[in-house]
């Protein structure tokens, strides 16, 4: 067995993350990460909150609070999301936490060490009326790249270029509006990176089995001899990991959060190094990280030149997971106009293992993609309702109504072969899927897994059968309550409540079947089970109405 280091990119503190962040990170490194554990593998999952920056002191102002105290409350919020998403990190950490302050200032301190660092006198936007300085953030003006109006100071949202607040045309504060901003000096740590284009450029080349997705980004940024810019990694702000001897300076959000995987490992776990240090133990470890599209520059460029340049044997990442956006409705999910599904919101509509089914089964892997609740109607009650919970149904009720609530006796025959055979063919498919990571793949072939079932109910009819043979239509019987069995080991990555109902309705463990045959001779004649209440409800369109009016947004 292996031994897997997941992580996903840490969601932003301010606020509450909609349905395309949920799929563009955390959903598919859970599914991956339960399916590695499923499959026998020692698996490290981590995420964690990213709480430095400006969003994070802007969103506090926002709510009237101090930073350090909303931060702590919006972390409590997302962990508890997450939880409800059954999102199974080892740990959800904090990018504020002790550990990354100590993670952070030692990077720091060894990419200096190696001569990495330049102290600049930098010229950043002053803003008079607000009597400070404007980083990231706290400046939004015109992209110089695309002329998008409202690019950030620190990257544009349309055509994802990092940006620096002084590229922005027509600047204006996001405190006040105030446009009587000017120049001013201040002192600043540069990350040299540019000399070591040549080392990042050797590793991202050698990545032939990335996703075109990720390294068409990297070397996009590579090679436009824009993305490896030397680059300030601190801000004239309060709030984040203090640079040692340039008091009122902190660390730039983007320097310290990629560590903080690093380091929400260390805040739970003593022996972390074995993960993330190659002369500790982690020389075994494969390293996966998943994101959107948008933080890629940062996980190609910026974090591995973080750690190459440390000079130390800091685990690199092996395989980087990236995703397009997901849109809704025909537009986009927005944050400001209340516009699409949150998470919160999610949930008081329907348990998580809905909305992880219809997330991943239409995962914007390829291309975009986008959610709409027809299509989330259609994909629930097709797949989770009318094939998989109406099989477990059908047979787990007629078999209580015709033999009592216990796995009856019966042979097997050439239909119950060739079924075997088939699904012996799938599941090996599904699992290469899974292992590539090709989640569209992978829940297309458990789609197929499931319809194997209810084709051969269809073929079997013991029903029918039972009338002049009922020792036959045990059998058919006893190999479809296992084929349940197989169900809900194959399935607990994407529907893991509806996995744990069956199996405990089946009186059973799950384990990943290592050869369909046997799997399906696990729950013997005499076993015990109940039947499983009724595992998916069909989405009505009544229902779908009205979710579509109330989350149309403003
Ligand atoms: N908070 C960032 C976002 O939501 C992701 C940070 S990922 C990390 O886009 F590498 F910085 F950790
Ligand atoms: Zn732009």
């Amino acid at each position: 067995m292996a031994r897997y280091l997941v992580t996903s990119a840490i969601p932003y503190i301010n606020g509450i993350k909609h349905l395309g962040n949920l799929v563009g990170s955390q959903l598919p490194s859970d599914v991956f990460a339960r399916y590695l554990r499923a499959r026998g593998h020692e698996v490290m999952h981590i995420c964690a909150t990213d709480e430095h920056g400006s969003p994070a002191e802007l969103a506090a102002q926002k709510a009237g609070k101090p930073v350090a105290e909303y931060c702590a409350e919006m972390h409590e919020v997302q962990a508890e999301l997450a939880r409800g998403f059954r999102l199974a990190f080892d740990h959800f950490g904090r990018s504020s936490s002790p550990q990354n302050h100590e993670l952070t200032q030692h990077f720091a301190a060894q990419l200096a060490k190696q001569g990495l660092i330049a102290e600049v006198v930098e010229h950043q936007i002053y803003s008079v009326t607000d009597g400070r300085f404007l980083p990231d953030r706290y400046v939004e003006g015109t992209c110089p790249n695309c002329g998008f109006e409202s690019a950030r100071g620190d990257q544009c949202d349309n055509c994802t270029k990092q940006l620096d607040p002084t590229d922005l045309i027509n600047p204006r504060s996001t405190i006040s509006g105030a446009t009587d901003l000017e120049v001013r000096e201040t002192t600043h740590l540069h990350l040299k990176q540019s000399q070591l284009r040549a080392e990042l450029s050797d590793w991202i080349e050698g990545k032939h089995d990335w996703p075109l997705l990720t390294t068409s980004i990297a070397k996009k940024w590579l090679n436009d001899g824009d993305g490896l810019q030397d680059r300030g990694i601190t801000r004239d702000l309060d709030w984040g990991v203090p640079v040692p001897d340039l008091p009122g300076k902190v660390f730039y959000v983007w320097f310290d959060a990629p560590i903080a995987y690093i380091a929400a490992t260390a805040e739970k776990f003593d022996d972390w190094e074995r993960w993330w240090r190659t002369d500790k133990g982690a020389d075994d470890v494969t390293y996966v990280q998943f994101m959107g599209k948008d933080n890629v520059p940062f996980h190609t460029l910026s974090f591995p030149a973080t750690i190459i340049g440390s000079g130390e044997p800091w685990k690199l990442v092996d395989y980087i997971k990236s995703f397009n956006y997901l849109n809704y409705e025909g537009g986009q999910f927005s944050t400001s106009r209340g516009r699409g599904v949150f998470m919160d919101q999610a949930l008081g509509v329907l348990p998580s293992d809905y909305w992880r089914w219809w997330l991943m089964s239409n995962v914007p892997e390829t291309s975009d993609a986008q959610f709409t609740w027809e299509s989330f109607q259609a994909g629930c009650n097709k797949d989770l309702a009318d094939v998989l919970g109406n099989f477990v149904s059908r047979v787990t009720k007629f078999c209580r109504s015709k033999f009592g609530e216990e796995v009856p006796d019966g042979p097997m025959g050439e239909t119950e072969q060739a079924l075997i055979e088939e699904l012996t063919r799938r599941v090996t498919l599904y699992e290469g899927h899974m292992q590539a990571m090709e989640f569209r793949k992978a829940t297309a072939e458990l789609r197929a897994i499931w319809v194997a079932g209810n084709e051969y109910l269809q073929e079997t009819a013991p029903w029918a059968v039972f009338k002049q043979d009922p020792v036959h239509a045990a059998g058919i019987i006893r190999l479809a309550l296992n084929l349940c069995r197989l169900y809900a080991a194959l399935s607990v990555p994407f529907i893991p409540d509806a996995s744990a109902m069956l199996a405990e309705a089946l009186n059973t463990d799950l384990d990943w079947p290592d050869d369909v045959a046997s799997a399906l001779d696990t729950l013997k004649p005499g076993h015990a089970f109940s039947v499983p209440e009724n595992l998916f409800a069909k989405i009505t369109d009544e229902q779908r109405e009205e979710w579509q009016q109330t989350f149309q947004g403003r």
